[in-house]
């Protein structure tokens, strides 16, 4: 049996830190239990994340949950009561220990909560990972092996679908593809033993143009992609340019890499602009870098990309070797569009850690 049982009071307890992760191929359009219209593909980031420890105690059985949730040391009702709905939802196919044991959940971010970097990926992935570690110390076994991680990529998507992407190193694939062997709508797979070498150095230096929490959410955002019109296109596409990037990922291609990325996160935003309400989330100072991004490049030569999530922050994608040449560019001429001057510098990532 695993040492985290205290073997006194019975406690469990299991510690994660997860990453965040960035869309390249992006998941927009859901259907049944959060699975995804598209297959999509992303890097797992290093620098921004959530560590979660939970300590499991035994209790008499009761159909009630009993979990106290402090985020960064505080209690917060509105995290709290979405984690019990989300428990509840999943606790009779996964974690029936959850009938005989209080949860104390503790979770902190490693980037600022006002940063407008979405925290649902990393967050809900820790979560995952330790309900995961914890079930599994209960049934006497110890070992982070590859189903551990195919669960806990289940559990993470079931609580917000990117989140699946988040348990594993470098770069993952999330839903069925045709040309890649064991990719599923269920859960991410890792695919860092495809990749050119230098995709594994990537930056991703975040700017932050508007702290703002997004004005339409992404669980409505998806939604209304069942009746955006060009939703089979859309899938279609995507289903393409999945083929298409992971040649270049593959080949150690980065232009090609860098015109799909961009392509994407252009339709991410054109699709919420065509949806019905319509909606924008980019900001003025979103389109200025994006302009000054690609004359840059234009001018020097030099690979720099960007991509977009669901808001106006510009992923700033570079290869490791232009790291000065980049940050310069960025100092001199973008760092003016950022809120507050905000910009996360992070980079592609070795994924989840298992905490003392
Ligand atoms: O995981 P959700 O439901 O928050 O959706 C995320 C969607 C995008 O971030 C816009 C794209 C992606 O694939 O991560």
């Amino acid at each position: 049996m695993s040492k985290s049982i205290d073997q006194k009071s019975n406690k469990i307890n299991s510690s994660w830190k997860s990453p965040s992760n960035i869309a390249l191929i992006k998941y927009w359009g859901k259907h049944g239990r959060q699975l995804p219209n598209n297959a999509s593909i992303s890097f797992t980031l290093s620098h921004a994340s959530t560590t979660t420890s939970v300590i499991a105690s035994p209790r008499p059985i009761n159909d009630k949950l009993a979990i106290d949730f402090l985020f960064e040391g505080q209690s917060e009702p509105n995290f709290g009561r979405k984690i019990d709905k989300f428990l509840t939802s999943i606790r009779d196919e996964f974690f029936p220990f959850l009938y005989s044991y209080h949860l104390e959940i503790n979770t902190a971010n490693t980037f600022p909560h006002s940063s407008g970097i979405a925290s649902s990926a990393s967050g809900m992935s820790a979560l995952a990972l330790c309900l995961c570690d914890i079930d599994q110390q209960l049934s006497g076994q110890a070992e982070y092996n590859e189903s551990f991680f195919r669960k806990a990529s289940i559990i993470a998507r079931l609580g917000s679908g990117s989140a699946a992407r988040s348990v594993f190193p470098t770069m993952s694939v999330w839903g069925q593809h045709p040309q890649i062997l064991g990719s599923d709508d269920q859960f991410a797979i890792g695919i860092q033993q495809n990749i050119d070498p230098v995709f594994k150095t990537f930056h991703d230096d975040i700017l932050i143009v508007s702290e703002k929490q997004k004005s339409v959410s992404s669980t409505a955002g998806h939604n209304l992609m069942n009746n955006n019109p060009y939703a089979k296109a859309r899938y279609h596409q995507a289903g393409e340019r999945m083929s298409q990037l992971m040649k270049a990922l593959e080949s150690g291609d980065v232009e090609t890499f860098g015109k799909i990325t961009e392509d994407e996160a252009l339709t991410l935003h054109a699709l919420m602009m065509c949806s019905d309400p319509s909606y924008i989330l980019l900001e003025e100072g979103t389109l200025s870098v994006i302009k000054l991004i690609r004359q840059f490049r234009a001018e020097s030569n030099i690979p720099v990309y960007f991509t977009l999530d669901a808001g106006p922050n510009v992923h700033i994608l570079y290869p490791d070797q232009y790291t000065q040449q980049v940050e310069q560019f960025i100092a001199d001429h973008l760092q003016q569009y950022a809120q507050n001057g905000r910009i996360i510098k992070d980079f592609v990532g070795q994924g989840p850690e298992k905490l003392g």
